[in-house]
């Protein structure tokens, strides 16, 4: 089996690489690639718009859609090869590894053991945004700067709606699913069985015993896919949802965009193209007919439509043919400046932005230094303080639990922190770099003209 994508992406190598890339894709058909597991599939103009941090999306394509492990084996256009089928794994480890990764400090749905207000990411951001988290007087000042984490997808009913094979490819190897929603799903050091395990419990959640076989075979059956496509406009999807790789979808209709239910429905909203991937003919009739009978948390409203109606929808968003996924390229590495960079700089544009929130003073915030530092979302601590000069100096305990310099030079030159803020680059690239988690977790990527100071301030001897 060949590899799909193997292009050595470092900061001195880059335009090389994308340079490569592109002149590689021609050579890329016919290699081992199942869209999903393929890391040039990342999500597309999504993934560009979303990060708002120069992801430029180049015309280069690396992927054709389609997958298959349901009954929907047959609806990939590109005609790839289905997927082998992924063994079960273990649902009762699998709960046990979602309670130690903390899945439920950012995911509702879960029945898993309570996680406190005081700990729970999002729960806490939405409160500080609706003024009810009092603590102190900076609470007011705290609320313009709460960003992210204020939604994120609730699991609930997943084993009615997501495929189980799907869900394992993604646990291992997240990839942007939302276009207006700038967190991802952190990648969270899941191996294969983790995942399957992972998976295995997701698939237990809500799983419903309501479709027939025959029902599950015929969903689609008498499908007029062109009508599903005018309806899905004259009905106004577009207003929340997007589907790249299809012609624009219509979206006059005014929702009432105040409201943060409406903010969050948008937020949530997936690229349609990942449908197919993600569900079974029959889950996703059923759910156009009536999401929160599906799911009752869902933010997604019903639109009134008969059976017929929601079968051609269903037809065009499993079947429409799909332009490839652009491709999101790592920004270019800026030069190094001219001019005297000081600690107070990089502290105010990158450490104190987002960094200073995972990698806390535990000291100043109940013992908790955030999972960066002490731990948490499975990492064990990895010591990391981020908010002083001499906490930063202090550096990190590496697997054998031994203190080390996060400036250490990664084999291409690059000191380690630097090294990691590019990795996260690379992660919505689709290539994430096997030694090292992007940072921040998860969150927007810093851009390069902050990773350019950073660099800067390290390359003038770190100074004060
Ligand atoms: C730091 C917060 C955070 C943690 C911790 C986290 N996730 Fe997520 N997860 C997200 C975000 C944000 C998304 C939505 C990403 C997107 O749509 O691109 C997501 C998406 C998902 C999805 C896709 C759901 C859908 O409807 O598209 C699954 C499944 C998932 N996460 C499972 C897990 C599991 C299992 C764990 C624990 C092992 C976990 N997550 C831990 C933030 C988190
Ligand atoms: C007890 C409430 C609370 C909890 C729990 C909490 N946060 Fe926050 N978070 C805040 C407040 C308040 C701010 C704004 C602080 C400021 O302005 O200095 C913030 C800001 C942030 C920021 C920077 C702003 C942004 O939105 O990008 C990040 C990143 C962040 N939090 C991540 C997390 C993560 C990850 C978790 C879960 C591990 C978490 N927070 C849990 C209260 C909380
Ligand atoms: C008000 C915003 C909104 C509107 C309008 C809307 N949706 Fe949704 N849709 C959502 C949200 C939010 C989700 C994610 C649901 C969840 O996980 O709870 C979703 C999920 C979906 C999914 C599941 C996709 C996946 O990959 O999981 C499909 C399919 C879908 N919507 C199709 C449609 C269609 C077709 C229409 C028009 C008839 C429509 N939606 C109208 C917000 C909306
Ligand atoms: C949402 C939480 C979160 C945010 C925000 C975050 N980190 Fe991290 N960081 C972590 C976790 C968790 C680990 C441990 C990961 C592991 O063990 O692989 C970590 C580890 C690290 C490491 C050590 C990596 C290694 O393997 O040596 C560095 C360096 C780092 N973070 C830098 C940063 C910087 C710089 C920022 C801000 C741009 C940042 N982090 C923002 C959660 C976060």
């Amino acid at each position: 089996m060949r590899k799909c994508y193997d292009v050595p992406m470092n900061p001195s190598a880059w335009i090389g690489a994308a340079l490569a890339a592109m002149l590689l894709v021609p050579a890329l058909v016919g290699c081992d690639r199942d869209n999903s597991g393929a890391p040039g599939a990342t999500a597309s103009g999504a993934g560009a718009t979303a990060s708002g941090a120069g992801a430029t999306a180049s015309g280069a394509s690396a992927t054709a859609s389609g997958s298959g492990s349901k009954d929907h084996a047959a609806n990939t256009a590109s005609g790839a090869a289905p997927q082998p089928p992924e063994p079960m794994g273990d649902a009762a480890r699998g709960r046990e590894l979602a309670t130690k990764h903390e899945c439920h400090r950012c995911h509702g749905g879960l029945e898993l053991p309570p996680i406190a207000a005081t700990s729970h990411c999002v729960r806490c951001h939405i409160d500080v945004l609706a003024g009810k988290f009092d603590h102190k007087t900076e609470a007011l000042g705290w609320r313009k700067n709460v960003a992210h984490l204020i939604a994120v997808p609730s699991l609930a009913a997943t084993g009615a709606r997501l495929d189980y094979a799907w869900l394992v490819r993604y646990l291992a190897d997240p990839r942007d699913l939302r276009p207006a929603l700038e967190p991802t799903m952190p990648r969270l050091g899941l191996d294969a069985q983790a995942s399957r395990d992972i998976a295995a419990y997701l698939v237990s959640v809500g799983k419903t015993a309501a479709t027939s076989p025959t029902t599950e075979h015929d969903a689609l059956s008498g499908a007029d896919d062109a009508r599903g496509r005018k309806l899905i406009d004259e009905f106004q999807c577009g207003a929340c949802h997007r589907m790249s790789g299809v012609d624009e979808l219509a979206a006059t209709s005014k929702l009432e965009p105040g409201k943060r239910e409406t903010r969050a429905a948008v937020m949530l909203a997936p690229d349609l193209r990942f449908a197919r991937e993600r569900m079974g003919n029959a889950e996703l009739v059923r759910w156009l007919l009536d999401p929160a009978a599906v799911k009752p948390d869902t933010l997604m409203p019903r639109t009134p439509m008969t059976p017929e109606q929601a079968r051609d929808i269903a037809g065009y968003l499993m079947r429409a043919t799909l332009a490839p996924q652009a491709v999101v390229a790592v920004p270019e590495a800026l030069p190094l400046l001219e001019r005297k960079v000081s600690f107070d700089e990089v502290k105010a544009r990158v450490l104190d932005v987002t960094c200073r929130h995972c990698h806390g003073d535990p000291n100043a915030a109940f013992g908790d230094g955030g999972p960066g530092n002490t731990g948490g979302f499975g990492f064990p601590a990895r010591g990391v303080n981020l908010t002083s000069y001499e906490q930063l100096m202090a550096g990190y305990l590496d697997s054998a639990g031994e203190r080390k310099s996060l400036f250490a030079k990664m084999a291409d030159g690059t000191p380690r922190i630097v090294a990691a803020l590019w990795a996260r680059h690379r992660e919505l690239a689709g290539a994430p770099n096997p030694e090292l988690r992007g940072m921040p977790l998860g969150l927007p990527p810093v851009p390069p003209a902050d990773i350019q100071l950073f660099a800067t301030w390290v390359a003038q001897g770190r100074p004060r």
